[in-house]
């Protein structure tokens, strides 16, 4: 079942190396060899491109870490996961997440299980501690219930490292091993859209101005993913916000006279991103064995300013998530948005594509996910 989804999804890039590969292969049979030893191909063997794969962030990536706490932002019921092959898993979306998508492409035949019960067996090839509701700050997040904050998913982290060192039994071992793995952090939207943008709530918004706030964001970040570095990771995607005033929960509540997206959401969002790209160059600068990658989600998803033309949900929302055994709309491929805050698994398969092998050098900068890999 998995295996086909990688065959359905391969960008058409790769697709076409192959074919091309094929062709002349019945001529040059070398010239394949020569594509083998540079990795070109490996997307069609079994085995994956990096060993391990460990998934940090939100309800983007969340994969069943929240089924067990007390939140309601917790979603193990359909009408989500209905196109997923195992049905609702606590995945925010009605298929794969983007994070999901990028390990197919990396070559892993298994999604990556999340924390909260991955066993010592999975543990080696990877870790999911993806969070709904979580940020960047300990209280993002807070009105929803619990969640695991990404400081705290760093304290996990920890705990895995300790596992996977008493598997290995080797510490030296164990070092250069999770130097080989892909990282990726996909956090920063809940320090918005369930903190500083509801003033009710949250005193953010009291302390800081707009431009303050990503700056002591970003500066909170920088430690995070410092951290990250301090436990061992050399490869570390890191992915910015997507147009958040655009999502239709945002939109509900504070309304976009007339325009088609919350511009002031928006506006921060873009304030934190521009940010987190420089902030990405100098942890390149300041680390040199190190690779940082920024994802630009905008030039993904919006690249001329444009917003979906659907932001309608798929889903019949209580609002916010589905409800509960609601039949949600039959072409999911052609919505945007699965709930309220969510986007489709669609839309997660653009992202993942064009994240793992980059359309526009603004896509990923400096690198995308599957050179990062190779690196
Ligand atoms: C879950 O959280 C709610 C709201 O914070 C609280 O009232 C309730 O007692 C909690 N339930 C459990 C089982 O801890
Ligand atoms: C982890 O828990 C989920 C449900 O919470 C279950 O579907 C899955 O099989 C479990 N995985 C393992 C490896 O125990
Ligand atoms: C531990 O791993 C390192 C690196 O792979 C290796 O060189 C060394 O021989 C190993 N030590 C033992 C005791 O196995
Ligand atoms: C992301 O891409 C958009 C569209 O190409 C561009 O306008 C924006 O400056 C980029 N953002 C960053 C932080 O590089």
């Amino acid at each position: 079942m998995v295996s086909t989804f990688i065959i359905d999804h391969i960008p058409s890039i790769i697709v076409q190396q192959v074919n091309m590969a094929r062709l002349l292969s019945l001529y040059f049979p070398i010239l394949i060899f020569v594509g083998l030893l540079h990795g070109q191909m490996r997307l069609v063997s079994s085995e994956p491109h990096v060993p391990c794969y460990f998934i940090f962030g939100d309800s983007l990536v969340d994969s069943g870490n929240n089924n067990i706490l007390n939140t309601t932002a917790k979603v193990n019921y359909l009408p989500y996961g209905i196109d997923f092959p195992e049905g609702p898993t606590g995945r925010f979306t009605n298929g794969r997440t983007a994070a999901d998508i990028i390990g197919q492409f990396l070559g892993f035949v298994k999604f990556i299980p999340p924390y909260v019960n991955a066993t010592d067996q999975e543990i080696s090839t990877g870790v999911n501690y993806g969070s709904g509701g979580a940020g960047i700050r300990e209280e993002s997040g807070r009105h929803l219930g619990d969640r695991i904050s990404f400081p705290r998913q760093l304290l996990n982290h920890v705990t895995t490292i300790s596992r996977i060192s008493a598997l290995h039994g080797n510490k030296t071992f164990t070092a250069e091993y999770l130097k080989k793995c892909i990282y990726l952090a996909n956090i920063g939207s809940n320090d918005y859209v369930s903190n500083y943008f509801i003033p009710t709530l949250y005193s953010t918004s009291n302390i800081y101005t707009v431009d303050k706030y990503a700056v002591v964001l970003a500066e909170q970040y920088r430690e995070q993913l410092t951290k990250l570095y301090n436990l061992g990771a050399r490869k570390i995607v890191v992915f910015g916000l997507s147009q958040l005033g655009c999502i239709p929960a945002a939109i509900a509540a504070i309304g976009t006279n007339g325009k088609p997206c919350v511009d002031s959401i928006n506006d921060a969002a873009n304030l934190f991103n521009n940010r987190l790209k420089p902030l990405v160059d100098e942890l390149n600068n300041d680390h040199f064995d190190a690779k940082f990658t920024f994802i630009n989600l905008t030039s993904i998803l919006a690249p001329e300013g444009d917003v979906p033309t659907s932001n309608v949900h798929c889903c019949l929302t209580q609002p916010g998530q589905c409800i509960p055994n609601s039949i949600p709309c039959p072409v999911r491929g052609l919505s945007t948005f699965y709930d309220d805050l969510h986007p489709t698994e669609v839309v997660n398969t653009v992202v993942a594509t064009r994240s793992y092998i980059a359309l526009s050098n603004m896509d990923a900068s400096p690198y995308d996910i599957s050179h990062l890999a190779r690196l």
